[in-house]
Parts: C-alpha cells; sequence; structure tokens
C-alpha cells in the first residue's frame, strides 16, 4: 500500500488553502502538546453568551468515563448559526434548496429568512409546551423545514432526535418512546426519485403505540391528504402563517445535550448517540472550514440527509456556524437521470461537492457521459465518506468528475466522533486513493494489536484502530444508559476510544481505513448492526434462528446475506424469500432489506453454542477455501451443506 500512486497537493490548494502543509505540521503538535491552550482558541470559533474558563474535563478511565469541554461557558446554537450573521450578512444566501423534481423551482433561503423561520418554528414548539430538556423527533423529507426544526430546537433548548425517513413505523415508534418525546415534527408525504413516502402515515402508525401525549407537528409539503387527528396533529403551515417571527434564544450550557441520534452498534439495538452544545459546534465548525477549505462565498453541497451524523455536522451545524451557503437536496442521484447530481452542481454552481463512494460507484457504471455533458468548472474539492472508497472509483471521481484539478479528502469519522477524525487536508497533503491519511488537529489515533492491546509503534502497521484523547466533538454518553456507553467504547482497549474500525498505517506512516472489525455492516454508506436484522428475521413466525454478515458488494459495498433456519415444517420457498425480505423491509425499513437469503438447515456453533461467525463470513464472501479451524464446532457436517448451497459465487 505504501507504493500507492500518490497524489500532491495543487500548487493552487497550497497557496490559497487555510492550511499548508507547515502549518498542518506546527498546528498538530500545537494541538498534541497544550490541548487546553489549543481547543481555548478554537473556542472563539463560535459566540458565547458567558465565556467558559474551562477547557478540557475527560477521564476515559472504565467505570467513570466523562467527557467535558468548555462546561461553565454558555452559548446558543442557533444564534451561533443565524443571529451572530445577520449584520454582516443577512441578505446572504444560507440555504439552497432543491426539489427533487428539477421542475419545480429551487429556493433560495437567506440567513434573514432563516431567522424568521427559524423562530417561528421555535415559537410553535414552545406552545405546545416543549422546553428546555424536551426530546423532540423529526421525522422529514429533505426540506428545509428540516432545517428550521433542529434549529428551532436548539433555539429553545430541546433535544432533537432525527429519524431518518426511510425508516419504518416500528423503527420510529422506538426512537420516540426510547428518547420519551413530547412531539413529532413531520411532513405529509416525502417526495423522493419521483415517488411520495407518506411519512404521515408511518408517522400515525408509530404514534399509535406511544403515549397518547405526543403531539405531532405536520408540515405541507406535497398537500395530500393525510388522515387527521385534531386531538393530536397540528398543521404546522397554517399555524406558521400567524406565529411571530422572533424568539428569544435559550441560554444553554455547553454540556447541555444538542441532539441525540441512534446509530447501530454490534449487539442489541441502535443507541441513542448524545452530542453537546458547545464542543460539538467548535469541532463541526472548525472542521467544515478546514478539511473543505472552505472560504467565504462558497457554494458548499453535502448530499447526505439529515436523518444521519452527516447532514448534522455538514449540512446543517458546521456550514451555517461558519456563515456558508450550503445547498439541500431532497432527491436521489439517478433521477431524473443519473446526471442529476452534476447538472446541480452546475445549475447552482458548487465549489465544495461531498458525497458517499456508494453514489460514486452507482454513478461511475452509468457512463462518463453522464458527467461530462455538465460543466463542472465551478468544482473546486471533491469529499467522501462513510465508508472506505475504492481505488477504481476514486480514481474515476478525481479525473472524471474533478477532472483532475480538485483534491478529493475521504473523510474518516463516526456518528460517535461528531466530526472529522482523519482526512488529508487539500492543500496539506499528499493524497493516496482509499487512504484517509491524517489525523485532524487534536485527534491522537493509535494501532493496537487486537488480541494483546499493545500498540503498534513502527510502521507499517495494522490492527484495531483507537483514540488516545478527547477532542470536543466526541460524543457524551449514550442516551439513558452511560454504562452501554462505557462498556461499548472503553472497555475492550482501556484507556482508550475505541472505533469498532479496522485499520492499516503504512510505511509513510499514512492511515488507511480497513472497515469494522464488530458486527456492524456498512450497506451503502448505511450502518447498520446484522443482530437489529437477525431480530428482524426471527420476529418472523416461520423463522427459527438467523445470522446475518456482510459480504461484498460492487455497488453497495456490502450487502445483507441472511443465513436463515425455518422452524419445523417449514419448508424454504421462493414466495417464503420474498415474504421474509417484505418482512425485514417493513420492520426496519427499505435500507435493511436482505439482498441474499440462505437457508441453512443448521448453523455453525460451538459447543458452547456461540455461532461461528468468522466461517458465515467466510462461506458469504465465496472464500470457503480458508475457513480455518472448525475442529471446535459442535456438528462440522453442517458447513459443507452451506458452502453447497452458498448464494455468492
Ligand atoms: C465507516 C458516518 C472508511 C467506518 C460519518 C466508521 C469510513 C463508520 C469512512 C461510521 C471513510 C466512515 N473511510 N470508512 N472515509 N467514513 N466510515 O456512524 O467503518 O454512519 O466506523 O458515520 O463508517 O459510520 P457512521
Amino acid at each position: 500500500m505504501s507504493d500507492a500512486r500518490t497524489y500532491p497537493p495543487s500548487e493552487a490548494m497550497v497557496k490559497g488553502a487555510h492550511v499548508n502543509a507547515e502549518q498542518y505540521a506546527q498546528m498538530y503538535e500545537a494541538s498534541i502538546g497544550d490541548p487546553e491552550a489549543f481547543w481555548a482558541e478554537q473556542g472563539k470559533r463560535v459566540d458565547w453568551i458567558k465565556p467558559f474558563t474551562q477547557v478540557k474535563d475527560v477521564d476515559f478511565t472504565l467505570g467513570k468515563v466523562k467527557i467535558n469541554w468548555y462546561a461553565d461557558g454558555q452559548l446558543n446554537v442557533s444564534a451561533n448559526c443565524i443571529d451572530r450573521h445577520l449584520d454582516t450578512r443577512g441578505e446572504q444566501t444560507a440555504i439552497i434548496w432543491e426539489p427533487d423534481n428539477p421542475e419545480e423551482d429551487a429556493q433560495h433561503v437567506t440567513y434573514r429568512e432563516l431567522h424568521a423561520q427559524t423562530c417561528k418554528m421555535a415559537n410553535v414548539l414552545r406552545d405546545q409546551g416543549v422546553g428546555k430538556g424536551d426530546r423532540v423527533i423529526i421525522y422529514m423529507p429533505m426540506i428545509p423545514e428540516a432545517a428550521y426544526a433542529m434549529l428551532a430546537c436548539a433555539r429553545i433548548g430541546a433535544i432533537h432526535s432525527i429519524v431518518f425517513a426511510g425508516f419504518s413505523p416500528d423503527a420510529l415508534a422506538a426512537r420516540i418512546k426510547g428518547s420519551e418525546a413530547k412531539v413529532v415534527i413531520t411532513a405529509d408525504e416525502a417526495p423522493r426519485g419521483g415517488r411520495n413516502t407518506p411519512l404521515k402515515t408511518n408517522a400515525d402508525k408509530a404514534l399509535a403505540s406511544c403515549d397518547a401525549a405526543v403531539k405531532c407537528l405536520v408540515v405541507r409539503r406535497t398537500g395530500a391528504d393525510v388522515p387527521w387527528d385534531e386531538a393530536r396533529d397540528v398543521d404546522y403551515t397554517a399555524l406558521a402563517k400567524t406565529t411571530p417571527d422572533t424568539c428569544e434564544p435559550e441560554v444553554m450550557g455547553a454540556e447541555d445535550p444538542l441532539f441525540i441520534l441512534y446509530t447501530s452498534g454490534s449487539t442489541g439495538q441502535p443507541k441513542g448517540v448524545v452530542h453537546t452544545t458547545g464542543g460539538y459546534l467548535v469541532y463541526a465548525a472548525m472542521t467544515h472550514e478546514i478539511t473543505f477549505d472552505y472560504h467565504d462565498g462558497d457554494i458548499y453541497w453535502c448530499t447526505a440527509d439529515v436523518g444521519w451524523v452527516t447532514g448534522h455536522s455538514y449540512i446543517v451545524y458546521g456550514p451555517l456556524a461558519n456563515g456558508a451557503t450550503t445547498l439541500m437536496f431532497e432527491g436521489v442521484p439517478t433521477y431524473p437521470d443519473a446526471s442529476r447530481f452534476w447538472q446541480v452542481c452546475e445549475k447552482h454552481k458548487v465549489n465544495q461537492f461531498y458525497t458517499a463512494p456508494t453514489a460514486i460507484r452507482a454513478l461511475m457504471g452509468q457512463g462518463n457521459e453522464f458527467v461530462t455533458r455538465c460543466d463542472l468548472s465551478s468544482l473546486k474539492l471533491l469529499g467522501t465518506v462513510g465508508e472506505p472508497i475504492n481505488p477504481e472509483a476514486w480514481t474515476w471521481y478525481h479525473e472524471v468528475v474533478g477532472q483532475g484539478r480538485c483534491p478529493i479528502v475521504d473523510t474518516w469519522w463516526q456518528t460517535e466522533t461528531g466530526g472529522h477524525l482523519m482526512t488529508p487536508l487539500p492543500g496539506a497533503h499528499d493524497m493516496k486513493p482509499g487512504a484517509a491519511m491524517k489525523p485532524f488537529f487534536g485527534i491522537r489515533p493509535v494501532v493496537l494489536e487486537p488480541t494483546s492491546a499493545e500498540i503498534i509503534e513502527d510502521n507499517p502497521a495494522e490492527g484495531v484502530l483507537c483514540i488516545a484523547d478527547s477532542w470536543p466533538g466526541q460524543m457524551r454518553t449514550v442516551w439513558g444508559d452511560h454504562e452501554r456507553f462505557e462498556k461499548t467504547y472503553f472497555s475492550d482497549y482501556p484507556g482508550y476510544y475505541f472505533t469498532g474500525d479496522g485499520c492499516k498505517r503504512d510505511a509513510d506512516g499514512d492511515y488507511w481505513i480497513t472497515g469494522r472489525v464488530d458486527d456492524v455492516i456498512n450497506v451503502s454508506g448505511h450502518r447498520m448492526g446484522t443482530a437489529e436484522v437477525e431480530s428482524a428475521l426471527v420476529a418472523h413466525k416461520k423463522v427459527a434462528e438467523a445470522a446475518v454478515v456482510g459480504y461484498p458488494h460492487k455497488v453497495k459495498g456490502q450487502g445483507i446475506y441472511c443465513y436463515v433456519t425455518l422452524m419445523g415444517g417449514e419448508e424454504p420457498s421462493e414466495d417464503l424469500r420474498k415474504e421474509l425480505e417484505a418482512w425485514v423491509r417493513n420492520e426496519i425499513g427499505p435500507i435493511a432489506k436482505p439482498d441474499l437469503i440462505q437457508w441453512a438447515p443448521g448453523l455453525p456453533k460451538t459447543r458452547s453454542g456461540k455461532i461461528m461467525r468468522r466461517i458465515l463470513r467466510k462461506i458469504a464472501e465465496n472464500d470457503y477455501g480458508a475457513l480455518g479451524d472448525t475442529s471446535t464446532l459442535a456438528d462440522p457436517s453442517v458447513v459443507d451443506d452451506l458452502i453447497e448451497n452458498r448464494m455468492n459465487r
């Protein structure tokens, strides 16, 4: 890997970028040498109502893990993302909204308009009895109102929890209950790729199983007729017309929660990752500016959905804290055709474009003509996030989309980390296709030998990736379960934050993320716990047992491979296969639909009953020649059957 092709930063980038190689070296050194001083300085990126006097108060010791940044400071996130820009850039566009249907008009929301709309939403929420510390669920299409909702919660001190609009009513219900939310904000329908998802109807199904006191605020997106419960539902669009457009921001402590975002882990149901106010905003703003080399006046587009952390940090909070113009896209890359991303870049003269490898791979497969027919001369920088990018896709992105001119920032990070932890910086670092390259300021990556937990100092190195010290954007706890937080991230490798990722450091000292080392899979950039899919499968009455693993998939990165053992007396059939696919889709959402289902008369287990996933992974990868030691299996013969009937050939 150290002999991978290296792309040095362009001269223009070295000259014009916020950070060049020399500055990186000096700032990185400072951030590690004296984190207190470094982060005290960076803390000035945001406006404080009451300035902090404390900077860092962190303990990674199991049993007493605590993470506090700027703890005695007070601020408001929405005031930082909106109000403080009004004097200097009130008429500048804050949000460009591009609808699903290109025939429909785009919207340009100025900072002044953003202020008015956010205040209206905040006032409506207050009128519904929502106050500081209360939870609000946001289940929305990619429309400006989703950003207003986030910022409105931040304005009144409510904690939002966004549920991706592709999740099922069951998944939504679990999150409403898990966070004990007072209000759900949704829309009548969510147009995507020419089809409308019935969000309000989904919300109705979810709310049917929740506490009757939960209110439902409905934004009119398509105007479709939707079922209505007078006692519970509130027509936001109608109400907003007469609601005042100013609202005093609440004074928040730096460590007050800003949002909860549920994400998948290796065991159990998704956990509520908690991010707080001060440190998160400092980190989101700083990484947005430096990683993307954002300069005043640039048009920046992140194609993620606000339902994922990327949308939180890099569509809304980071860019708006920096007074940027951020583009929000309602649609999908292939509607009306595979040229859409590039048409939107041309139409709005996008300067920085940030997307996921899965989209790049899908579009690459459609041919270059979809790209080359568009004028992409405005592009200055490209980014990727969410999964490892294969060198082939990287090179296509660089040559065809970026015309060999734009650096690519391959940003490695997680829901838990709040912002980028590793990425090449465009004016400072060489790029290597597929490498996350260098740690961001304040980040101390360590590569550990997986079993002995010893630090591997020499290069090249390969092992599990941990982080040795905190940074302001780090998650603080799991909602309602601090013990689970400690156990998940601080128990396997004591004294470190364990990322769950494997990693290589090459001879040059550059980092390459190799993928998850736990039972989390990454399907089209969507993070999923295999345990969640398993529990959905076994909830079906004909399924006795199920084991789910990932396998390499050309476009999705990883596909979902399910081994299913049926109840006695049930016969496998094509109909049942379809039924199970639909079942999982329904239980979790379309993103969790199994790609391959193999009927397994039995699963390979140890004598103590533990499923040997290593073997199942190998078979799913079609790499059954190297199964390793199977002698500890209770019944080695089941393996032969699984190999014989494997689905991925
Ligand atoms: C993976 C998304 C390789 C990784 C921001 C991580 C990546 C998980 C990259 C987090 C990248 C994310 N290269 N792998 N540039 N970015 N990952 O929480 O396995 O949805 O642990 O956050 O995605 O996914 P999450």
